[in-house]
């Protein structure tokens, strides 16, 4: 089959098209034919080597985090899919590439694609869907009423965020450019900030949780704007000693992670904010629950351009940008 991989770290390297065997499975895997992938800033920060401490990949790697497409096979042990299911997931860390014409995967981390969506539409949806999912629900127990503010809304994170937490009930705030208001309102976002003329710190105040996704800086001006008792999770670091912990990471892991964080964890303390970091996971379960609220016309996908297979690295490089106003799609089949 075809594949798009790296041999190694590199800084401005692109991806490598090249034949490789299509993957065996395990007794808990499904063999699925990919119809389309979507890209992430994950697969750009691994191609650099910016994740080889938590996520040290062994090379060649065939990248790709999210995909949707039809099962072929399935291991002996199946049991939640068969044959012929159009499913989509994000595969597990060191389980992933999905720039390929078939990928196995542990049938835990996938779910059945929802019935009103193009392949390429349910690509979009796996990372960003379960990082809002972990962000709003397991981590920030976000309730009705309360108030979320939700940086760069027009992301690929930020625009199904912002759906979550409105289905939620939370009054949504968010950061964009003036030309992507009108969309983020349709999205059910309250209060727009324009991040290039305004400042979110001297506009909100006593929110309920911040999703950060931005730098540092943007990160200690959120604890402004968080009520004592509030949250502050962060899917852009900087990771802490506590989620080394989760991830299984050496101990001196741990210490520069413990090191890199003392700042904000301090800062976060004294206002009697929880400071976290967090990695999304595969999780087909929450990805069922997910299927669920789209297909009930809570969440809706938003694309802002597809590539052909064959220009992979075209894709890449525009997420790289940081402009995309939604998901960068791959359509493979
Ligand atoms: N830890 C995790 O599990 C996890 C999971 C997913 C993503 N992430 C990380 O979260 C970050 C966001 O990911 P993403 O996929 O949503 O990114 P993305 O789709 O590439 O975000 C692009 C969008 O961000 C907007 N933007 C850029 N700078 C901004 C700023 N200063 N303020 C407000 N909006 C801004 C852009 O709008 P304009 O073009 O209008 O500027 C554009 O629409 C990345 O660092 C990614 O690696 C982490």
């Amino acid at each position: 089959m075809k594949a798009y991989i790296i041999k190694k770290y590199s800084k401005n390297g692109h991806l490598e098209l090249v034949d490789v065997p299509v993957p065996e499975l395990k007794p808990e895997d499904i063999l699925v034919e990919v119809h389309a992938a979507a890209v992430n800033l994950l697969d750009a920060k691994i191609m650099t080597g910016e994740f080889k401490l938590i996520l040290p990949y062994k090379m060649p790697l065939i990248l790709g985090h999210d995909v949707a497409g039809i099962v072929t096979q399935v291991g002996k042990n199946v049991t939640r899919f068969n044959v012929g299911d159009e499913i989509y997931a994000r595969p597990a860390d060191f389980r992933i590439g999905t720039f390929a014409e078939y990928i196995a995967i542990n049938e835990h981390d996938a779910a059945l694609k929802p019935s009103n969506l193009s392949m390429e539409a349910a690509a979009s949806i796996p990372l960003v869907s379960l990082t809002a999912w972990q962000a709003l629900v397991e981590v920030g127990v976000l309730q009705k009423g309360q108030k979320v503010f939700i940086q760069a809304g027009s992301g690929g994170v930020g625009t199904i965020a912002i759906q979550l937490a409105k289905y939620l009930g939370a009054t949504v705030a968010t950061t964009a450019s003036e030309n992507s208001f009108d969309a983020l309102k349709d999205l059910g976002a309250d209060v727009l900030i324009d991040y290039k003329k305004q400042d979110f710190e001297n506009i909100l105040q006593d929110y309920d949780l911040v999703l950060n996704s931005q730098d540092n800086k943007t990160l200690e001006k959120s604890l402004q704007i968080i009520k004592p008792g509030g949250k502050a999770i962060s899917i852009s670091g900087p990771p802490t000693p506590v989620f080394a912990k989760e991830a299984g990471a050496p101990w001196f892991v741990k210490m520069i992670l413990s090191l890199i964080s003392s700042g904000i964890r301090k800062k976060a303390k004294k206002k009697a904010i929880d400071y976290s970091f967090l990695f999304m996971k595969a999780n087909g379960n929450q990805l069922s629950k997910i299927t669920e609220l789209i297909e009930q016309g809570h969440l809706k996908p938003v694309i802002d351009k597809i590539f052909p297979f064959e220009q992979t690295n075209q894709a890449l490089l525009h997420i790289k940008t940081g402009r995309a106003k939604g998901k960068v799609i791959i359509k493979v089949r």
